[in-house]
């Protein structure tokens, strides 16, 4: 579906859901620009970890009631993020404590694979939760970084780099689905293919794509997937997808009593349940969200209730974020980097990352921080695009959006900004 094709969000009816967005007129709710670095919570997810840990709160496996209700609701919350990224089965779901983490447990388990002088190709746009894991496995086992510059007028990845790249020798690609900093969305199918025809993995961080737009990993044809639910509304989990064949092949770190099956020969200890418990409700909040929006009837399979969520969401989503482009762009001495054409929107996601010669990144963070308007300076980790930009040690500034906010808010932090100019 065409983003404008989709049906119009009542963004009063989801502000209305998270409680973090009420606040009052003592004491306003923030603007909340500072979603890639983390979004809020909607009721039904507090409600349904409160109803885990009141209800059912257990480790796994017990032959008595809430052990057992445990187990329900981890493979309920595990079935809610294999539709949520439409993987062929639950099993192919793993939990660790946050993308970061699980990349780490993937690094360290593939390298076993590795031989010395075998290649990993990264990229300047990753995140450096997708960088430096490699970074540490090549200095472990002796293999070779390659990494893919960006195309610098518009922050996109350079393909043909890219493919020049790839050779037999390349044992796995980590790509990114969408910057965190210039919301740059990468061709990760086309990647995808590129790297496996020369016999590579491909990891990638889906991270900041999650909260904006449906993830297919079968569409893409990756062999792992990683995101994080606090940023698509639900608490501090990190959720690895795998097929079951690159999942299989990776050898398990783990305690000898824990099962050898999949999911948990990948999970280490006992995980996060009330925070898998909540990832699976943040999930059900975007499926409900989709069938009220799209009035799809109440039996309409979850997953097709999330891509109509996740459509209608990219469509407010782009149409804030040409309003939001528009203010930045007016401003004296400010440059917007990444995609800022227009007909381009489907290459990138709503955040919004600039500089100006007004004010540094922190000061413009901290000018709107004082006004109550949430927004990141820095790098958020995206130290090697920073570096390639010559924007380091500074950084730029962040806003970026999520589906809750409203063209009011919008006009709010540009007026802030002008005020700052
Ligand atoms: C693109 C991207 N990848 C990875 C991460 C790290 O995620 P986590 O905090 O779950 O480790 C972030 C966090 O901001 C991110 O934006």
């Amino acid at each position: 579906m065409s983003v404008s094709a989709a049906p119009a969000l009542d963004v009063a009816a989801v502000r209305a859901q998270f409680p973090a967005l009420t606040g009052s007129a003592a004491d306003p709710a923030p603007v909340f620009f500072d979603n890639p670095g983390g979004t809020q919570v909607p009721h039904p997810v507090v409600a349904a970890m409160t109803d885990y840990l009141v209800n059912a709160n257990a480790n796994t496996g017990g032959a008595f009631a809430t052990s057992e209700r445990s187990d329900a609701a981890l493979a309920a919350a595990r079935q809610a993020l294999a539709d949520f990224l439409n993987a062929p089965a639950p099993h192919q779901v793993v939990f660790g404590a946050n993308m970061t983490g699980l990349t780490f447990a993937v690094s360290r388990a593939f390298g076993r694979l590795l031989q010395p002088g075998d290649e990993i190709v990264t990229t300047v746009l990753d995140h450096d939760a997708n960088v430096a894991p490699w970074l540490e496995l090549a200095t472990e086992r002796g293999a070779v970084i390659r990494t893919v510059d960006i195309r610098t007028p518009d922050c996109t990845l350079d393909m043909d780099q890219l493919a020049a790249l790839l050779s037999p020798k390349t044992k796995l690609l980590a790509i990114g689905l969408a910057s965190n900093a210039t919301g740059t969305v990468n061709d990760v199918a086309a990647a995808t293919r590129l790297a496996q025809a020369a016999g590579a993995r491909v990891y990638v961080d889906a991270v900041q794509f999650a909260p904006h737009r449906a993830i297919d990993v079968q569409a893409l044809g990756c062999d792992f997937l990683v995101c994080s639910a606090y940023k698509f509304f639900g608490p501090h989990v990190g959720v690895l997808y795998g097929t079951e064949e690159a999942l299989d092949a990776l050898p398990a770190i783990k305690v000898r009593p824990a099962s050898d099956h999949l999911p948990w020969r990948l999970e280490t200890g006992t995980v996060n349940h009330e925070g898998i418990v909540g990832a699976g409700a943040a999930v059900d909040y975007l499926a409900d969200l989709g069938r009220r929006t799209a009035a799809l009837a109440p039996a309409t399979p979850r997953r097709a209730a999330i891509v109509a969520a996740m459509d209608a969401i990219a469509a407010h989503e782009a149409a804030l974020f040409d309003h939001l482009l528009n203010g930045i762009e007016a401003l004296p001495g400010a440059r917007v980097w990444g995609i800022t054409d227009r007909v381009r929107f489907a290459d990138r996601g709503p955040t919004a990352c600039f500089t100006w010669d007004r004010l540094s990144a922190r000061e413009t963070a901290a000018h709107l921080g004082r006004h109550g308007v949430n927004a990141w300076d820095g790098d958020y980790y995206a130290m090697a695009l920073m570096q390639r930009l010559g924007l380091a040690p500074g950084g730029a500034v962040r806003l970026g959006l999520a589906h809750y906010n409203t063209t009011d808010e919008v006009d709010r932090v540009v007026a802030l900004l002008g005020e700052a100019s």
